[in-house]
């Protein structure tokens, strides 16, 4: 871990001189912003580091300061160049560092030089459930940022998933809060090594695009807190994260970035969060409120800049005497504090990164490799021995189909985008031919593929009809090849910000077209490529074999025909639950999605498999379910001890054993069950994984550390976290649903 240092220059002699002048001047301000302490890894920042800052805002007019809390482009502030203050600036995001975005409109700026590595989307990151590869995402990405000058990387989007449906699902991690702390914290460690701010979006209860400008979400405290806030705290406490930004929609009645209890209590007072609060892009709607109640900078789409909340707006407030100006201070120094925290004001010793590298690609292989997600393997059709094969039909529209940019929402402009024919063909021996059949065809009604400003409430309405020519010709394919491979699933303009699908049906006619082809040839596999669940239950049903790999990066398609080619070992497992239908789901049984100006979480604490496991629904596919070309057995699960006090580390061991052909990896999964409690729990909760490469015929013995403090719920009445004595029960398995060995531990006070 890095200590911060601070580097101090020229700038120091000005700083020193003004701070002679200023030092008697104890504003408001001054008092306020002593208490706000920039730490990095828990080592704090010097006060003669606050009290130079504090020098350089008293030498601000307030124009310059509003220049400094709002876009004065499309991704950065105004700098202020009489003081040697910089701009801070800005990219997306989630799947690597953006296109450079015009200063004041949201066309790409037609850059030359502004490629970039396209990463796994976040529901591939979390289906490796592998936390050293967040870490080396974190620092791939956070690479290329530094490298591209960016201060702050819009990163990680760590919502929950509530619903199937979301249009971010692909971009989001999981749905549940302890997998989601666990990849959360290594990538913004890793991202803030190379001295560019993460910014952890979206904070918080955003979990639906419908509506997303206004809708208010109420969550009882008790799910807000197990749910949905557990990796936003963790982001602050276990990773230090520099930056957060404000969500879109509105929280118990108040704008997220205008509501004082999530950003002044929540966040900073009791989380003690020290970096600053960026709005998402024209989510601000008042100026006092916003400032009065913790909102640090606002962003937004073009209008003129000057006309933002915090632009001319809060000048002639501050002019007026509405808001203190010692109010906008406090804000103005955390972005100082920011600015020197990453080295952007005096730049001696910055990192200076490095972009669209062959290592880089290859971080993105390591991440996809491990993402890929076998749900069904009859008779070992996989991985496809080629002994005989020579040729094998390659059809679907995704099989070609590029993701790094679509849709409306942040993508990548890359070099390198392997498609999984071109993986195919990257992998395979030249003596296979490929028959190559597009399928079926991307099509939207209406042209209402989702665009970039057009948000289509109900999600792209899509043509399913298949034409009777392609489907003719696949067929042909798939009669004619020793094996068929189909390439399904959805897309980057389909899965899109800003709107959610409609319904989880396969669109573009792909379900009639996997049946036909099944029916010709049953030497078919089918990869179904998303970021959210579909209703894939008759697929399953009819197929032997089916993998599903996600948005997957620059090297995707190369990873996908390593795992279906037998020489990556399938590890991927689910983040979410796949349902049977919609309406197993719990934001569809309790009715409570979409709403309309409020919507209500009404099955509070049971998201995900919380609520399938509880309420005895079948899933089609578990949550952390995921096959391999091996089988592993679970045995000889201990504790350390049999009663622990709330304060103490339960240590727990286990045996994993490789009993099939191949060497691979499998994820140990713990979950606790609180078999008696005073309030309402789920069957049962994740609170610890771990993945291990075993060698084939080899046993592993596993140990791990459980916190007795992760079986905490949280008290409403008390507003605290409680660890009830008694009995727990920890499950070890390689899904909610495969528990293989239990053990009973006591906790006493
Ligand atoms: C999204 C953010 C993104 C921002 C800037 C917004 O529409 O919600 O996630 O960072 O735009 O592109």
């Amino acid at each position: 871990m890095k200590k911060h240092v601070i580097y101090m220059s020229v700038l120091s002699a000005f700083l020193s001189a003004a701070s002679c002048q200023h030092k008697e001047k104890q504003t408001e301000s001054n008092k306020l912003a002593e208490k706000v302490e920039v730490t990095y890894q828990g080592v704090p920042i010097t006060n003669v580091y606050d009290s130079k800052i504090d020098s350089l805002i008293a030498e601000m007019t307030i124009e310059e300061k509003a220049g400094m809390l709002h876009g004065n482009s499309m991704f950065a502030t105004k700098a202020i160049e009489r003081l040697g203050i910089p701009e801070l600036t800005m990219a997306d995001g989630p799947l690597g560092v953006r296109e450079e975005i015009s200063r004041d409109s949201w066309a790409a700026a037609g850059w030359e030089n502004d490629f970039a590595t396209y990463y796994p989307a976040g529901g591939g990151l979390a289906a490796t459930w592998n936390t050293e590869l967040s870490y080396l995402f974190g620092t791939s990405v956070g690479e290329e940022a530094i490298a591209r000058d960016k201060d702050v990387l819009l990163s990680p989007a760590i919502n929950i998933i509530r619903t199937p449906l979301g249009g971010r699902t692909y971009e989001y991690f999981t749905e549940d809060p302890f997998l989601n702390k666990k990849l959360t914290v290594p990538f913004i460690v890793g991202v803030q090594e190379n001295d560019v701010a993460v910014c952890v979006k979206h904070f918080a209860a955003n979990n639906q695009e419908t509506h997303r400008d206004y809708v208010d979400v109420q969550i009882d405290e008790r799910a807000l807190r197990e749910i949905y806030l557990p990796a936003f705290k963790a982001a602050v406490q276990e990773a230090q994260a520099y930056s957060f930004m404000g969500a879109y929609n509105k929280f118990r009645g108040e704008y997220l970035c205008e509501n004082g209890y999530m950003l002044n209590n929540v966040l900073r007072d009791e989380w003690g969060f020290k970096g600053i609060v960026i709005s998402d892009w024209a989510a601000v709607h008042d100026t006092k409120k916003s400032i009065e109640n913790g909102l640090d900078v606002e962003m937004g789409t073009p209008k003129p800049f000057d006309e933002f909340f915090y632009a001319d707006a809060l000048i002639e407030k501050v002019k007026s005497g509405v808001i203190a100006e010692a109010d906008v201070d406090v804000h103005v120094k955390r972005v100082l504090q920011l600015m020197f925290s990453l080295k952007s004001i005096d730049d001696a010793g910055r990192a200076k990164g490095s972009i669209n590298t062959e290592d880089h690609f290859q971080d993105a292989y390591k991440i996809a490799a491990e993402s890929v997600v076998l749900l069904k393997n009859e008779n070992n059709q996989l991985p496809i021995k080629l002994d005989g094969v020579k040729s094998i039909a390659v059809i679907g529209n995704n099989a070609k189909k590029k993701n790094a940019l679509g849709g409306f929402g942040a993508g990548v402009k890359t070099k390198r985008e392997v498609t999984p024919l071109e993986g195919l063909q990257n992998r395979l021996p030249e003596s296979v031919t490929i028959n190559y059949a597009e399928g079926y065809l991307e099509r939207y009604s209406n042209d209402e593929k989702a665009k970039l400003g057009d948000i289509t409430l109900n999600g792209p309405v899509t043509i399913d009809k298949l034409e009777p020519d392609m489907l003719e010709a696949a067929i042909k394919a798939a009669k004619s090849s020793d094996v068929a491979i189909i390439f399904a699933g959805s897309n980057r303009d389909y899965e899109t910000e800003a709107s959610d699908r409609a319904s989880l049906k396969l669109p573009f006619g792909q379900e009639e077209l996997i049946e036909k082809v099944l029916e010709v040839n049953p030497n078919t596999i089918v990869v179904i490529i998303a970021g959210a669940p579909f209703d894939i239950q008759n697929i399953s049903q009819k197929s032997s074999a089916l993998i599903w790999s996600w948005f997957n990066g620059s090297e995707g398609g190369n990873a996908l025909a390593d795992v279906i080619l037998g020489t990556v070992n399938p590890s991927g497992k689910l983040p979410w639950t796949m349902p049977k239908k919609l309406e197993d789901s719990p934001a569809h049984a309790t009715h409570s999605f979409p709403g309309d100006k409020s919507v209500n979480y009404t099955e509070g604490i049971l998201v995900g498999y919380r609520w399938f496991d509880t309420k005895n629904v079948a899933p089609l596919y578990p949550f952390g379910y995921g096959l391999s070309y091996s089988k592993f057995e679970f045995s000889d699960l201990k504790t350390d001890k049999s009663v622990y006090k709330s304060d103490e580390l339960i240590q727990v061991s286990f045996n994993v054993k490789n009993t099939g052909d191949f060497d691979g990896k499998e994820v140990a999964q713990l979950y606790v069950r609180d078999p008696e409690s005073y309030v309402d729990k789920a069957a049962k909760e994740l609170k610890g994984f771990k993945k291990v490469f075993i060698k084939s015929g080899e046993v592993q013995q596993v140990s791990t550390q459980l916190p007795v403090k992760e079986l905490a719920y949280y008290n409403e009445v008390k507003k605290s976290w409680l660890v009830e004595p008694g009995e727990y029960v920890i499950k070890l398995g390689n899904s909610s649903r495969n528990i293989e060995a239990e053990v009973i531990i006591e906790v006493k006070d």
